[in-house]
């Protein structure tokens, strides 16, 4: 076959590496997985009221979705209490980071972005020909809001900042949110992933929606891949002013967000009971985690999410792969440039006890 040149900025752009299947390690190890910590997906499941409409919805998959996600953009507005003009359902929040950067970034333009963080980023920035300008955390994974500020120049269109940040598990605080806010130049937009935002426990934590309130140029991207247990069905949402949400409407396809997608989202949001026992796990698994890592001599970073960046002290690559021959994923650090870390979800207590059990089984066959 003849070769087909492709665009050249490609070859930049590095494929996103997800958290390994449950079926895959299935298959290839032959073993049976006891517990999957790689992707902060809810360890408890979805919602029973979103199974319900997921099975009720079934019969009509015939029929294409409501491209506009009426009732689901309903449903959300008054929950978090802004005009349904302000949202936009997207295919998990993946895809409203593609729109974002497709609707914004011309070929050569700049955007800022903490490191390490979400690679989604640098990929949608790549993907439209744009510079993504890498701006390290700090030792202990705060902001460095002034190195990012530095970074900014009359290329830059958008500031990423993930507040929780994945996968350090650290807040950007409202100080530093409002610095950056105040001394970003007008047209740069700054985009607040907030994946995590459910977890947070801070009672200081900010509030994005005051700022999309008071004309700043914020978009924040929310999702139902996390406390409300939907990751496979794929439902995100931005929040933004008006325009932009129809700016972004503009570079969308017709039916972005599939029909069982759309009911199941709108029932997990009515299950504030799923929620609260989500967030009861998650703590009751951090202290557990905590204490025992802490004991074992692994240094945990303090989180606001459903996980935790461990410093194992050792290289990880290794100790994934024991982990996994023993029916346990977790996420090595070397994909963010940690190679001695690793990303921990927090799970159910039983996954929990059974990744401690594991781990200290390897641990002490060391010794
Ligand atoms: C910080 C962050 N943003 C966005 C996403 C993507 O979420 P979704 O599953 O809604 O595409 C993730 C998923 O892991 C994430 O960690």
């Amino acid at each position: 076959m003849q070769i087909i040149s492709k665009r050249a900025n490609l070859d930049t752009i590095k494929a996103y590496v997800p958290g390994k299947p449950v079926e895959e390690v299935e298959r290839e190890l032959g073993v049976k997985v006891e517990a999957k910590l790689a992707s902060n997906e809810n360890t408890l499941g979805p919602s029973p009221l979103a199974v319900r409409a997921i099975i009720e919805s079934a019969d009509h998959v015939n029929l294409y979705p409501d491209g506009s996600c009426h009732y689901l953009r309903n449903a959300l507005a008054s929950k978090i209490g802004v005009d349904p003009g302000q949202l936009m359902v997207t295919n998990g929040a993946d895809e409203a980071l593609s729109l974002i950067a497709r609707t914004y970034i011309n070929p050569g333009e700049e955007t800022v972005m903490p490191d390490p963080s979400f690679p989604q980023y640098e990929f949608a920035t790549r993907v439209m020909d744009g510079k993504p300008q890498v701006v390290p955390l700090r030792k202990d994974f705060s902001y460095d809001l002034d190195a990012m500020l530095s970074a900014v120049n009359e290329h830059t269109r958008i500031f990423y900042l993930c507040s929780p940040n994945n996968p350090t598990g650290t807040i950007l605080t409202k100080p530093e949110l409002e610095k950056a806010l105040d001394q970003l130049p007008g047209n740069v937009l700054v985009v607040l992933d907030e994946a995590y935002y459910e977890y947070v426990t801070e009672p200081d934590y900010f509030n994005a929606l005051d700022y999309i309130r008071s004309g700043y140029p914020v978009i924040a991207l929310r999702t139902f891949s996390k406390i409300y247990g939907l990751a496979g069905l794929r439902v995100g949402y931005a929040i933004a002013d008006e325009m932009i949400i129809k700016d972004l409407n503009s570079v969308r396809e017709p039916f972005n967000v599939n029909r069982v997608a759309q009911v199941a989202a709108a029932a997990a949001l009515e299950d504030d009971q799923h929620v609260t026992r989500s967030l009861e796990t998650v703590e009751r698994g951090k202290e557990l985690l905590f204490g025992e890592l802490k004991s074992l001599g692994f240094y945990c970073y303090p989180t606001q999410t459903n996980f935790i960046f461990v410093d194992f002290r050792q290289p990880t690559d290794q100790l994934f792969q024991e982990l996994l021959r023993k029916g346990i994923i977790i996420r090595p650090g070397g994909i963010y440039g940690y190679p001695e870390h690793a990303r921990v979800t927090i799970g159910t207590d039983m996954e929990n006890k059974k990744f401690l059990e594991k781990l200290k089984e390897i641990v002490s066959a060391k010794v």
